[in-house]
């Protein structure tokens, strides 16, 4: 097995902290014992690689692993997925959140195959001008896949580095950002160890140098890590303190049930804003409004407000109010955009996570 180079790489805009000697070779060391291997993307193609990052963007592995396996399932190919129903693949991303994501994911798939004939191009340049895909997942996927020397930077490298290399400027500071991209790419290994040391980095920060309580016994770091021997590994990174108090948004959820025949209302959310796209119950600003709304469907015959439940979203929390209505429908009713569906076929719908995991809280008959 090839070792990691034993120097560090000549830097294009060289390091201001100085580099922990061997640092590459240790962690592409540490990563064929302790790191993770097996995971169902690992060795497979651009196709696989890519899908298993733009998922573990938001998620950790443990999460991601089911949604992964069913995914390539349905769609086996970079074809397949650029062919698909969009409301398809927003069905199969149903639960992992960010559904921007999944819309772009298939924009992507449907230029690898108009643009470069289904071959994802190789390098991490090329792949960044794609929808969807950061510098730091195009770094990652050409160096899982094309042995590129390419440097990654997610949230999880960044705490790694600050804290083995003592870099206290705040995050995410331009200061502090130039200071990590010069270090990440002054530590790269040989293009041969580039694999190992990726997923190196990636399981490091995931399982040992962790935000809060660290594995630093563990760490192959330990002995010069910086910030261990400043006395407090979890002092770094630094973060900029948040200047404004995030955004709080309030909506009664309307969860309306026919009598006649135990369907439920669902409406598609439109295609900008929140969960674009996807199946929901509707929502409205407060309970008159959802009422009013009712009542034009049929006759309302019982009501009871179910638990309130909060939904953190990027820039913003949101606290839903469910309010369970059932209406004896009227025939002549004029009906909103809307359908009612069946619980069985609500379920197969795209909904999101929060709003399905609603429906079966409280589905038992009452
Ligand atoms: N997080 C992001 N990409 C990952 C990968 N390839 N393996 C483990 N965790 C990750």
């Amino acid at each position: 097995m090839p070792s990691a180079s034993l120097t560090a790489s000549p830097a294009t805009d060289p390091p201001e902290a100085a580099v922990l000697p061997q640092f590459a070779a240790r962690l592409v060391q540490w990563q064929r014992v302790h790191g993770r291997h097996g995971l169902p993307w690992q060795g497979r193609s651009a196709y696989h690689v890519w899908l298993s990052e733009i998922m573990l963007q938001q998620t950790q592995v443990a999460v991601v692993t089911g949604y992964y396996t069913r995914f390539v399932e349905r769609f086996p190919t970079v074809q397949a997925l650029a062919a698909a129903p969009q409301d398809a693949v927003l069905a199969a991303w149903s639960g992992l959140g960010y559904y921007q994501r999944a819309r772009n994911l298939q924009r992507c798939a449907q230029l690898v195959v108009q643009r470069y004939g289904g071959e994802f191009p190789r390098t991490a340049r090329e792949l960044a001008e794609l929808p969807g895909i950061g510098p730091s997942t195009a770094a990652a996927i050409a160096a899982f896949c094309f042995a590129e020397r390419a440097a990654i930077l997610d949230g999880n490298v960044q705490r790694v580095l600050c804290r083995s290399h003592g870099i206290s400027d705040p995050l995410p500071d331009a200061a502090a950002t130039r200071k990590l991209r010069a270090l990440a790419q002054a530590l790269l290994p040989a293009a041969s160890d580039i694999a190992a040391y990726t997923q190196g980095l990636m399981d490091l920060g995931a399982t040992v140098c962790r935000p809060r309580q660290p594995l630093c016994a563990q760490c192959p770091f330990a002995a010069d890590c910086r910030a261990r021997n400043g006395g407090d590994p979890q002092r770094l990174p630094q973060r900029k303190p948040k200047t404004a108090a995030r955004q709080r948004r309030h909506t009664v959820m309307l969860w309306l049930r026919n009598r006649a025949d135990g369907t439920l209302w669902l409406e598609r959310r439109p295609p900008q804003g929140i969960w674009p796209g996807l199946w929901s119950l509707p929502e409205f600003a407060g309970r008159p409004q959802a009422l009013a709304f009712a009542a034009r469907l049929g006759a309302v015959v019982a009501q009871r407000e179910l638990p309130a439940f909060a939904h953190a979203f990027t820039h913003f929390d949101l606290t839903a109010q469910p309010l369970q209505i059932d209406v004896e429908p009227a025939t002549t009713a004029a009906e909103p955009a809307g359908q009612w569906i069946a619980p069985q076929a609500a379920a197969a719908l795209a909904l999101p996570a929060p709003v399905r995991a609603l429906l079966l809280r409280h589905a038992a008959p009452d």
